[in-house]
C-alpha cells in the first residue's frame, strides 16, 4: 500500500493538508495522527470495514476494543445517559488524556467495541487531532499507532517505522506531550474504576470523586484469579526486542545491584542498556546509559519512556536494566508500562 506522509506545522496554514487526511478517513481509509498521549491509528469508528483495516494493519487481536476519539464534549449521540460523575469528569479533564468507559448506543458497530456493550471514548488535547476529527465529519476509532506489542510511538518517525506501507496516510505533528496512553476510567461501575493508569493521575481523579480506585489486577502479573478488566491490559505490551529487568529498592542498593548486573552481562558478551535519571547517571561507569529525565519531574520521564525503549533496540541492546519509580502520581503509569515491558521481571534489593 502506498502511504502518504503529510507533515503539519500548524492547523491554520496546513488546513488543506489535514483535509486531505480527513477525506481518507471519510472514504474508509486508515490514517495515523498525533495526539497528546501517543500517536494513534484512526478510522471512521462508525464504518465496520474501515475499522477492520486497523486490526489488520496493527496485527491486533480482534477481542481488543478501540477507543473512540471525539472533537466535542457532547457525546449524547454515541453513549447512553452519562452519569453526573462522568459529566463532571468530562468538564474537568476534556480535552485531555482521560478515556471514559460508558454504555454504547447501537450506532457504534460491534467491531469497534469488540462485541462489548460499552465503549471507551475520549477527546484528545491536540489541535491536529481535533481538526482531523472535525473535518472527517465523523468520530475516529484509534488504538496507538504501533505494530501490536511494540512500545507506542510518540513521534512521527516511529509511526513511519511501524506503519509505512500498511496505512493510507501518516499525519505528522510534534512529539507527544504526555508520552503514555490515556488513563482509562470505567464509569459503568459505581464508584468508577481505573483500568489503565495514565496522565490524568489517581490523585487528580479523586478530586472529583474520592472513592475512585485502580483495578487491582493492573499492577500485578495477570493470573487466572486476577485478570485486568480492560481486555488490552492482559497482553504483553510496550515491549522492546531486548529483555527488560527492573531493579526496585532504595537508591544506593539499586545502583549497587545495577552495577553488579551490568558487569555480569558484559562478562557474558551481552549489550546492556541502563534506563536511568539525571540524578544517578554519573554512578554508572559501564553499560550504555539512556537518561529518561529527572526524578524531580516524573512527567518528563513518562514523556521519554517509550522512545527510550525503542532507542535501546536501535542500539542493539540484549538487556535493558531499568530503575524503578515511586508509585505516586504519574509514577503509577510509568511503573505499569515498565512492569509490562519487563513481563514483571522485578528484582527487589
Ligand atoms: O492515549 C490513548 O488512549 C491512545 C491514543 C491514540 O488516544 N490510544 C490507545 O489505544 O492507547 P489502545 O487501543 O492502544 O488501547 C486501548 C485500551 C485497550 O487496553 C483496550 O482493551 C481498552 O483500552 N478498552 C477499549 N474499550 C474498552 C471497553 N469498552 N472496556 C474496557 N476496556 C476498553
Ligand atoms: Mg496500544
Amino acid at each position: 500500500m502506498n502511504t502518504d506522509i503529510i507533515k503539519i506545522n500548524n492547523i491554520v496554514d496546513d488546513k488543506e493538508k489535514i483535509n486531505e487526511a480527513a477525506k481518507k478517513i471519510k472514504n474508509g481509509g486508515i490514517v495515523a495522527f498525533p495526539t497528546e498521549t501517543v500517536y494513534g491509528l484512526g478510522a471512521d469508528a462508525l464504518n465496520e470495514e474501515a475499522v477492520k483495516k486497523i486490526f489488520i494493519a496493527k496485527g491486533r487481536p480482534q477481542d481488543n476494543p478501540l477507543i473512540v476519539h471525539v472533537a466535542s464534549k457532547n457525546i449524547d449521540g454515541l453513549v447512553e445517559d452519562t452519569s453526573n460523575i462522568a459529566k463532571n469528569l468530562i468538564d474537568k479533564f476534556w480535552p485531555g488524556p482521560l478515556t471514559l468507559i460508558l454504555k454504547k448506543k447501537p450506532i457504534i458497530p460491534n467491531i469497534t467495541s469488540a462485541n462489548l456493550d460499552t465503549i471507551g471514548i475520549r477527546m484528545p488535547d491536540n489541535e491536529i487531532a481535533l481538526k482531523l476529527i472535525e473535518m472527517s465529519g465523523t468520530v475516529i476509532a484509534a488504538p496507538s499507532a504501533n505494530i501490536s506489542g511494540r512500545p507506542s510511538p510518540t513521534d512521527v518517525e516511529r509511526c513511519i517505522e511501524d506503519l509505512s506501507g500498511r496505512v493510507d496516510c501518516i499525519l505528522g505533528g510534534h512529539k507527544s506531550d504526555i508520552g503514555l496512553e490515556s488513563t482509562i476510567l470505567d464509569c459503568t461501575v459505581n464508584p468508577p474504576l481505573v483500568l489503565r493508569p495514565g496522565g490524568v493521575t489517581l490523585e487528580m481523579l479523586r478530586e472529583v470523586d474520592n472513592r475512585i480506585d485502580i483495578d487491582p489486577a493492573v499492577m500485578k502479573k495477570s493470573t487466572n484469579d486476577l485478570k485486568p478488566k480492560a481486555p488490552g491490559m492482559k497482553y504483553r505490551h510496550y515491549a522492546p526486542k531486548a529483555k527488560v529487568k527492573i531493579i526496585l529498592g532504595e537508591r544506593k542498593k539499586t545502583i549497587e545491584k545495577m552495577k553488579e548486573m551490568v558487569d555480569y552481562y558484559i562478562d557474558n558478551n551481552k549489550k546492556v542498556c541502563i534506563l536511568t535519571v539525571q540524578e544517578n547517571e554519573k554512578e554508572y561507569e559501564k553499560g550504555i546509559k539512556v537518561v529518561l529525565g529527572s526524578r524531580e519531574n516524573l512527567f518528563m520521564v513518562a514523556q521519554n519512556l517509550f522512545e527510550s525503549l525503542r532507542k535501546c533496540d536501535d542500539l542493539g541492546a540484549d538487556i535493558i536494566l531499568a530503575e524503578a519509580y515511586e508509585q505516586k502520581g504519574v509514577g503509577i503509569a510509568i511503573m505499569n508500562r515498565l512492569n509490562k515491558a519487563a513481563g514483571f521481571d522485578i528484582i527487589e534489593v
